[in-house]
C-alpha cells in the first residue's frame, strides 16, 4: 500500500515552501477542511433530518435560499467564530461582509459560496464549496470592505469541496493543484490527486443550452462549431450540464473541457459571482494549466466594485477558453 497523504501534511508541508511561514495559512486550510467533513455529514443524510426544500427567505443577491445554503453558511461561519484565523468572512449567503470578532489581528479574508449548486439539493445531485483566501492588507485604517474587493492575481490560496459520489478537497496554495478524497472512517482528507493539470483542450462543454437564444451572436456561433464533426479537433464536443459550477469544473480540470454562464435576459450581468465562486475557481484553473475569462478579459484582473458584483463566466481548457473569446470577438464567423 502507498503512504497515505493526508490534507494536514499536505498543507503545512506546501506552507513550509514559502519563507516567514507561521502555519496560519495551512490552519486556514484546515478549517476550511473540518466545515467540508461536517457539511459532507449533513449533506448525506439531509433528507432524513429535514434539512432539504427551501427556507422561504431571499438571500443578499436575491436568490432563493434553501435550507441548505442557510445551514452551510453557519457551519462556515462558526467554524471560524473563535478560531482567530480570518480577520472577516465574505459569503455568498451575507448582505455584507462578516468581521470575526477573534480575527482582529487575523492576517487573512476568506470568501466563500457555502454551497454552490443549490438547485441540485433536493434531487441528490452534486453540490460544492467554493473557497478564496486573501492576504488582509497592513495598511491601518483600511475598511474591510476596502480590503475585500481584491483582484483574483491576489490570492494565496483557493479551492473547492465537491460533495459528490465522493467528497473530494481541491486546493492550491500557489505551488500546483491537489485533491484530498474524504475517508469517511477514518475522518481524514487523504491525497488522490496530485498535481491536477488541465488539459489544453478538452472533449466536453458545459452550459445552460436553456438560454441559447439570449446569447450573442459570437457565443451561438460557438455552439454551432462544437457541433460539427471534425476528428482532428475531437468536435463535436459532448454536452456535460450538471447544474453546480464545482462539478462541471472539475470535469474540465480532469477531463478537459469548458464551462461558461454568459449574460442573458435575466442576468445582465452574468449569473455567477467574482469574488467567492469566479476569482477563485480562476486562481485554481490557472495553477492547473487552465484559463478563465469573462468572455474577454482575464478573471483574475478584474476588480470588483461590490461583493456580491457578478460576472459572465468563461472557464476550463485554455485552447477552448481561447476559442470562446475569438468568437466572442466576432473573430470566427
Ligand atoms: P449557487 O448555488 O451558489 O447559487 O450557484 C449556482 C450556479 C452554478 O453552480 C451553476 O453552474 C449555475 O449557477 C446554475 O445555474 P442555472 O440553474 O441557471 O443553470
Ligand atoms: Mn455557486
Ligand atoms: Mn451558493
Amino acid at each position: 500500500m502507498t503512504q497515505a497523504i493526508t490534507l494536514s501534511r499536505h498543507v503545512i508541508e506546501e506552507e513550509h515552501k514559502h519563507q516567514g511561514t507561521t502555519g496560519t495559512l495551512s490552519r486556514l486550510l484546515l478549517q476550511v477542511g473540518f466545515a467540508a467533513k461536517i457539511l459532507a455529514r449533513e449533506i448525506g443524510r439531509a433528507a432524513l433530518v429535514g434539512k432539504l426544500g427551501l427556507i422561504g427567505e431571499k438571500n443578499a443577491t436575491g436568490d432563493t435560499q434553501k435550507k441548505l445554503d442557510v445551514y452551510a453558511n453557519e457551519v462556515v461561519i462558526e467554524a471560524f467564530a473563535e478560531t482567530g484565523l480570518v480577520a472577516g468572512v465574505v459569503s455568498e449567503e451575507l448582505e455584507r461582509v462578516q468581521e470575526v470578532a477573534s480575527g482582529v489581528e487575523a492576517k487573512y479574508i476568506l470568501c466563500i459560496d457555502p454551497l454552490d449548486g443549490s438547485s441540485n439539493t433536493d434531487t441528490n445531485g452534486v453540490i460544492g464549496t467554493i473557497f478564496g483566501i486573501y492576504l488582509k492588507e497592513k495598511t491601518p485604517g483600511v475598511s474591510l470592505i476596502d480590503q475585500v474587493l481584491n483582484r483574483g492575481a491576489d490570492l494565496v490560496a483557493a479551492g473547492y469541496v465537491m460533495y459528490g459520489t465522493s467528497t473530494l478537497l481541491v486546493y492550491t496554495s500557489g505551488h500546483g493543484v491537489h485533491g484530498f478524497t474524504l475517508d469517511r472512517e477514518l475522518g481524514e482528507f487523504l491525497l488522490s490527486h496530485r498535481d491536477l493539470c488541465c488539459p489544453e483542450q478538452g472533449r466536453y462543454y458545459a452550459a445552460n443550452l436553456g438560454h441559447y437564444h439570449e446569447w450573442a451572436p459570437g457565443i451561438r456561433k460557438y455552439i454551432d462549431y462544437l457541433e460539427q464533426s471534425d476528428n482532428a479537433t475531437c468536435r463535436p464536443y459532448s454536452l456535460r450540464y450538471t447544474g453546480a459550477l464545482v462539478a462541471d469544473l472539475h470535469r474540465c480540470l480532469v477531463d478537459g473541457g469548458i464551462y461558461f454562464y454568459p449574460q442573458d435576459a435575466a442576468h445582465p450581468d452574468g449569473k455567477l459571482r467574482l469574488v467567492y465562486e469566479c476569482a477563485p475557481l480562476a486562481y485554481l484553473v490557472q495553477q492547473a494549466g487552465g484559463y478563465a475569462s469573462d468572455g474577454k478579459r482575464r478573471i483574475l484582473d478584474l476588480k470588483p466594485d461590490s461583493i456580491h458584483q457578478r460576472s459572465p463566466f468563461v472557464i476550463g481548457s485554455r485552447k477552448d477558453v481561447e476559442m470562446y473569446e475569438r468568437f466572442l470577438a466576432g473573430g470566427i464567423a
